[in-house]
């Protein structure tokens, strides 16, 4: 049988909420399940995925975007790298100020061809509704918000979720990311739900919170394939293990 992928895309109303972290380990925990997952960077302007898996970018978003255009395009190969035997990467642009000049028109074609040779993919944003990332949206199966415990955070995902509400699309969940920082919160969870009139799906606690993150960037490791961090955070790492099946089970 072909396999058919679904479009996965991790996104968010604000910057720094936690989205380029949260899809590396979401991949690792796939990776766990003997799972394919292809990450396409589409936080053209600052993409953050290569960087953080030390792998270097031979090619990238908009080489493949601007091949489709002048008809050299051959196989999507060209233009994967892979990370070890699970996780392959269309990085952004190696050259940031080619991001604008990234054309969308063939952007579902790539989606196309992708589905066919993965079990998940993994699309990372940033939060800016540009044409791309409103491109992004309509084709994702599911959309998961990772939103943290900040006032305006919490304001925007509102909007955001009345959106949703008057379009009549429920494609999508929202994280809670309490990971980033530890301190204790200002609101409550009954205060989030009650300012973003909506449930929150799922929460990173602050227990994850871990210190000396960056070391692990510069080393290039994934958190949730670590293991001395699957042994320490076992209980926070369900947590992605949660929204992980969740993407598994959901229906189309
Ligand atoms: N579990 C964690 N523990 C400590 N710091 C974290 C954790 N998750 C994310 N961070 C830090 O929070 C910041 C924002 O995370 P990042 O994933 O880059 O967010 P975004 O992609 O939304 O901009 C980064 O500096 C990252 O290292
Ligand atoms: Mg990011």
């Amino acid at each position: 049988m072909l396999k058919q992928a679904k479009i996965i895309t991790v996104t968010s109303v604000k910057g720094g909420t936690g989205k380029t972290t949260t899809v590396l380990n979401l991949a690792g925990i796939l990776e766990t399940r003997k799972m394919k997952t292809l990450i396409i960077d589409l936080d053209l302007y600052s993409g953050g995925i290569a960087v953080s898996l030390n792998i270097e970018v031979e090619h990238d978003i908009f080489e493949l975007m601007d091949d489709l255009n002048r008809n050299r395009f051959h196989n999507l190969e060209d233009y994967i790298i892979s990370y070890d035997e699970y996780i392959d990467v269309i990085p952004a642009p190696k050259d940031p100020r080619l991001a604008g000049k990234i054309s969308n028109k063939y952007l579902q074609v790539v989606y196309a061809k992708a589905k066919l040779k993965y079990d998940c993919i993994l699309i990372d944003t940033n939060h800016n509704l540009n044409a791309i990332n409103l491109l992004n949206l309509d084709y994702s199966d599911q959309i998961l918000y990772v939103i943290t415990n900040d006032p305006i955070d919490l304001k925007n995902m509102r909007t955001m979720t009345s959106i949703y509400q008057d379009m009549d699309k429920k494609n999508y969940k929202i994280i809670l990311n309490e990971s980033t920082h530890f301190k204790k919160d200002y609101f409550t969870p009954y205060d989030i739900k009650n300012m973003i009139k909506d449930n929150i799906d799922y929460t990173i606690p602050s227990s994850f919170y871990i210190k000396n993150i960056d070391k692990y960037v510069l080393d290039g490791k994934i958190l949730t394939l670590d293991s001395h961090i699957r042994k320490k955070y076992k209980k926070a790492i369900n947590h992605y293990e949660k929204i992980v099946q969740a993407i598994l089970k959901e229906e189309k």
